[in-house]
């Protein structure tokens, strides 16, 4: 709930669209959404690479990273992980707006907190990437050690495990990090974008 009164919007005299055709291309958000150690970070890292080697302007805001600083003061309870994603859904917009295309890497495990997100956001300004992967695969992975602190008792809520995780019910692109190589989703996001003509 807004707490700001006295607030008038100011609007710049460059806009999304100048942006975008300056940079040569669209701006948009590409959500990666999955269980712990699914490879949102990885293939995040790799398309964020594959788009500046293509000249396209990205920026990747990342779980871990965020909550080192913006959400420091945000734990891992439903209403602390709803406002995790809600400032980055804002974070994400203003990229957007800046024309630059916006990768994030969040778990976000509900399906209305990434609604939310789609929905302050115009059409077709959220692709939802869904990184598929059997939550025994990514415990077998466990790059992080967190699946072995969370069978321990260590970590409450963990996703997967302790708090629950809800597929995608149409997620724009699925990629399939199970059987699939970190090329290959990349590729499989790459063409997507070509495909729309976000690039
Ligand atoms: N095909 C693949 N695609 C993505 N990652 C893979 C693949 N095969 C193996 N991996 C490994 O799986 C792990 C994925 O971990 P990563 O940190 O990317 O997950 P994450 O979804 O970002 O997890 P978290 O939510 O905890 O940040 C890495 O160690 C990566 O090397
Ligand atoms: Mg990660």
């Amino acid at each position: 709930m807004s707490q700001s009164t006295n607030i008038t919007w100011h609007d710049s005299e460059v806009t999304k669209s100048d942006r975008q055709q300056q940079n040569g291309h669209k701006s948009v958000v590409i959500w990666f959404t999955g269980l712990s150690g699914s490879g949102k970070s990885t293939v995040s890292v790799a398309l964020e690479k594959a788009l500046f080697q293509l000249g396209k302007h990205s920026y990747r805001l990342d779980g871990d990273n965020v909550r080192h600083g913006l959400n420091n003061n945000l734990g891992f309870s439903p209403e602390d992980r709803k406002e995790n994603i809600r400032r980055i859904g804002e974070v994400s917009k203003l990229l957007v707006d800046a024309g630059t295309i916006a990768i994030t890497a969040f778990i976000s495990p509900y399906r209305a907190d990434r609604d939310d997100v789609r929905a302050i956001l115009e059409d077709g300004e959220f692709i939802e990437v869904y990184t598929a992967c059997s939550v025994e695969a990514c415990e077998q992975r466990d790059p992080k050690g967190l699946y072995k602190k969370a069978r321990a008792g260590e970590i409450k809520e963990f996703t997967g495990i302790s708090a629950p995780y809800e597929v995608p019910h149409q997620p724009e692109i699925t990629i399939d990090t199970e059987h699939q190589s970190v090329e290959a989703s990349v590729n499989t996001i790459i063409e997507y974008l070509k495909e729309k003509q976000y690039i």
